[in-house]
């Protein structure tokens, strides 16, 4: 019974009310199975589904559920309750769905906790001890009630009376343990559908009679390998039955097609089988109608037998007189072409073993009677080779759909052209092992393709136009670029989620001028430059009306690469215009670096910033070699003039009036000047190498004037002496006016190589800059020297 139960449950669930899907997702507390012998206190109350199924629980009471005001599923079957407290249900107003079965409940007139549970929408109370079936009073308020399960040992005429104006879904009777019925009784039932576990007694066919009188939709299970119900059908004078599903049989060949033949003379529309077990597959009879059923399925089929004739049995079920005809989850490997032209509308045998073999007749003959297929369903089977596929169903003329899709299918040119049916409009491929070359294979008039989970790394360029395909399906693949529409004109959808689209071009869009849906989520965008115009330009359809819809925007749009930028949204993806374009950041950044340059430039010449640098550098040269020097006093020893001045007469006013007292008078300096300082009779050579031995340096002011003197150059050569003795620095040259080297005469070498050196200082004509000229000077003359004494001037 326990399968059953979860079987019916999931009828329930999935085909009736399909939000209670999510009821059973839902975490149920779980106590099955414990041994329990009452309802646990201090249940949570958030509990919502609570499984108390297979305990030892014999009574309910008014406290057991007061804690719990969300419960919404309770499972109690397998207990051994007898007694409900009339006041169970009083704080569980959400309870929709509540299982009684297997317990031991007494009468069915009796059940007063039902009063409190108004909102229940399944109910199951099968399996119970009831003798008679008569519903009590408090059936009628449950006016949401869909499912209902029942059991009892007699069924009587007035028994659902007090559920008469109630219309059920479906109504589950359990005749298990009938042993009464009387006739008729079942119609005073309202539900669309009855599903009546069959006791595989005599009682069955008076059940089933009054069923099919009864119930538009009929489910038996547990039939009898005789299939006995069945045989009576002709024979009723009314039957309302027009969906007869027949669940968990186990029957002999020559049964089940027997039972088929007389169905098919009923007014059944809908006929199907599942959980159907075959044995005996002997004494078949070929299916001999010519009324059209609506549909016929048959679900999870198995043969027992090993070695049987196969053919006979596809035969069987080709030749199905029925619009749709379905044979699926079962284990075939072939299924046969209908000797004349069928009528079958959609065919589908998904989830079998079929290979690309199906349906042929001969080496070069194609099956030519499916002629009124429009839809084919291979999902599911062992389809290796399309190519060989599309010659196997291309005399279906009017096939418009065709489902290959989760198969091993490829297409390669080795596999031959492609002959598709001419009408063939949607065909879905997905979860195949298809490349690009699959583009190669395509019906013309192709509106719809699904190549999901496939391995398709580009849309190749190529391939013929496909005027009419308007919805392209390519998520799951392996695209490294967005696919144009040149072979596409009228795209209107593409999907290529879950691709390894990274940064694709704007351009692409525009060849797809009808296009209104994107779906390009998922993809790893690579969130650089090349990017920026195309998440602009996806980032303006999507805000825009009319633009294009963009599928699981914005969340599903996210920078893969940079590190910095991952699981930042597309959304939110901004780099300024001048990081990624090279002229204006070339332009940026060398405007202001030129004007920067040439505002120096002009304010260096404008304010001889240069000049004071350079006399800047030198001061300080001057300061530093001062302060190093200042100890070697030794050096001083003998010395009694900082300077020796020499110049031409013609400069003497400037000697006068400007050297000599911004020297002496200022900061104490003591300068040799012949003039004063000669000491008389003695010559002037003897008295300029006093001066010069006597001073720390010679001071020599450079013109025009002091080349032409002769004395000077005694001077300068007698200090170019000294030199050798005291060191480079011993001679210091100021010119004081600017005096080009081709002046000075050849013979002169060593000014001239000083000159060159540049190691002098200008006599500056602007008043402002000649206080940083004497500071020079004086830095560079400046020196701790020996008190002179008075012998030493001898
Ligand atoms: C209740 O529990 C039993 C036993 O575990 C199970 O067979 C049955 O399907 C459950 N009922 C529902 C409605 O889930
Ligand atoms: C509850 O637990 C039992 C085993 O203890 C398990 O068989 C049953 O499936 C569980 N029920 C649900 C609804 O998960
Ligand atoms: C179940 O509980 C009863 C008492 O309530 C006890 O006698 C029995 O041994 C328990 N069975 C198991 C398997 O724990
Ligand atoms: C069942 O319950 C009804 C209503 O409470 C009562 O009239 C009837 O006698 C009961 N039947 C049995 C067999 O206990
Ligand atoms: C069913 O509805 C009819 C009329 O609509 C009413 O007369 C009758 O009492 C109702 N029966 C029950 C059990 O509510
Ligand atoms: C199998 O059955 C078909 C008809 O359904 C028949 O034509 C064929 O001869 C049979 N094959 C064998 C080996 O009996």
């Amino acid at each position: 019974m326990k399968p059953s139960c979860w079987w019916l449950m999931s009828v329930y669930v999935t085909c009736l009310h399909p939000s209670l899907v999510l009821a059973i997702k839902r975490i149920i507390v779980n106590y099955s199975s414990q041994n329990l012998s009452s309802v646990p206190p201090g249940l949570k109350p958030s509990t919502e589904d609570l499984d108390l199924s297979l305990n030892h629980i014999q009574t309910l009471s008014g406290k057991d559920f007061s804690t719990t005001p969300r419960l919404h599923f309770l499972n109690l079957s397998w207990n051994i309750l007898e007694n409900i407290d009339m006041d169970t249900f009083n704080s569980t107003p959400a309870l929709e769905i509540l299982d009684l079965s297997h317990n031991r409940l007494q009468n069915l007139s009796d059940q007063p906790y039902l009063l409190k549970a108004g909102n229940l929408q399944f109910l199951d109370l099968s399996s119970n001890m009831f003798s008679v079936m008569a519903l009590g009073k408090e059936f009628s308020t449950l006016k949401h009630l869909q499912w209902l399960g029942l059991s009892a040992i007699s069924i009587g005429n007035e028994d659902f009376t007090y559920i008469a104006n109630l219309t059920l879904k479906t109504l589950f009777i359990n005749t298990d343990k009938l042993q009464k019925y009387e006739e008729r009784s079942l119609m005073g039932a309202h539900a669309e559908k009855a599903v009546i576990a069959l006791s595989n007694k005599d009682l069955d066919i008076a059940v089933a009679d009054d069923v099919f009188a009864s119930f538009k939709e009929v489910e038996f299970t547990k039939m009898d390998s005789e299939m006995k119900v069945l045989q009576q059908i002709c024979q009723r004078g009314t039957v309302r039955t027009i969906s007869l599903e027949i669940s968990k049989v186990k029957t002999t060949w020559e049964v089940l097609t027997g039972c088929v033949n007389t169905i098919l003379s009923s007014a059944i529309q809908q006929l199907s089988f599942s959980d159907l077990t075959m044995t005996k597959m002997i004494d078949g009879r070929p299916v001999s109608s010519s009324r059209l059923l609506e549909s016929f399925s048959t679900r999870r089929a198995s043969v027992t037998e090993f070695i049987f004739n196969q053919t006979e049995l596809y035969d069987f079920f080709i030749s199905m007189p029925a619009r749709k005809v379905s044979l699926t989850q079962t284990p075939i490997i072939f299924m046969t072409c209908p000797q004349t032209v069928s009528k079958i509308e959609v065919l589908d045998l998904s989830d079998c073993a079929l290979t690309e073999n199906i349906f042929s007749v001969g080496p070069d003959t194609e099956c030519s009677t499916l002629t009124n297929l429009e839809s084919l369903v291979l999902r599911g089977n062992n389809l290796k080779h399309l190519g060989l596929l599309t010659s196997r169903i291309h005399l279906m003329s009017s096939l418009k759909y065709a489902d290959f899709s989760q198969n091993k299918l490829t297409y390669s040119e080795e596999q031959g052209k492609c002959v598709w049916p001419r009408k063939v409009a949607h065909v879905d491929l997905s979860s195949n092992g298809f490349d690009q070359s699959i583009f190669k294979c395509l019906p013309d008039s192709i509106r719809i393709l699904n190549l999901r989970n496939n391995r398709v790394t580009t849309v190749p360029a190529d391939v013929g136009v496909l005027e009419d395909l308007s919805i392209l399906d390519l998520a799951d693949n392996r695209l490294l670029d967005l696919p144009t529409c040149q072979a596409f004109p009228n795209l209107q959808k593409l999907l290529v989620r879950t691709n390894s689209i990274h940064s694709p071009l704007p351009g692409t869009l525009e060849t797809c001028p009808h296009l209104k849906d994107l779906d390009l989520s998922r993809n790893p965008f690579i969130c650089t430059c090349a990017l920026r115009e195309f998440a602009a330009l996806i980032k303006n359809q999507a805000t825009q009306t009319p633009g294009v819809t963009l599928g699981h925007w914005p969340e599903g749009y996210q920078c893969s690469y940079p590190e910095s930028r991952s699981n930042t949204m597309l959304k939110d993806f901004y780099l300024p215009e001048i990081s990624c374009d090279g002229w204006i950041l070339a332009v940026t950044i060398l405007i202001p670096t030129i004007t920067l340059v040439v505002a120096i430039s002009l304010l260096c010449h404008r304010l001889d910033v240069p000049w004071y640098l350079k006399m800047m550098w030198k001061w300080t040269r001057a300061k530093h070699h001062a302060i190093t020097s200042q100890k070697k006093t030794e050096d001083m020893e003998g010395l009694r003039f900082h300077a020796f001045v020499s110049y031409s007469q013609k400069n003497a006013d400037w000697v006068k009036a400007q050297f000599l007292p911004k020297l002496e008078g200022d900061c104490g300096l003591r300068v040799c000047h012949h003039e004063r300082d000669f000491i008389p009779g003695k010559t002037i050579v003897q008295n300029i190498l006093r001066c010069i031995e006597h001073s720390r340096r010679c001071v020599f002011v450079l013109s025009s004037h002091f080349i032409q003197s002769e004395w000077c150059h005694y001077e300068l050569y007698f200090a170019n002496h000294q030199r050798v003795m005291r060191g480079m620095d011993s001679i210091l040259l100021i010119l004081l006016e600017p005096l080009p080297l081709y002046l000075i005469p050849s013979k002169y070498y060593q000014l001239k190589a000083m000159m060159s050196r540049r190691t002098y200082l200008e006599w500056p004509q602007e008043g402002a800059k000649q206080k940083l000229f004497w500071a020079n000077l004086r830095a560079a003359l400046q020196a701790n020297l020996p008190i002179p004494s008075e012998r030493e001037e001898e």
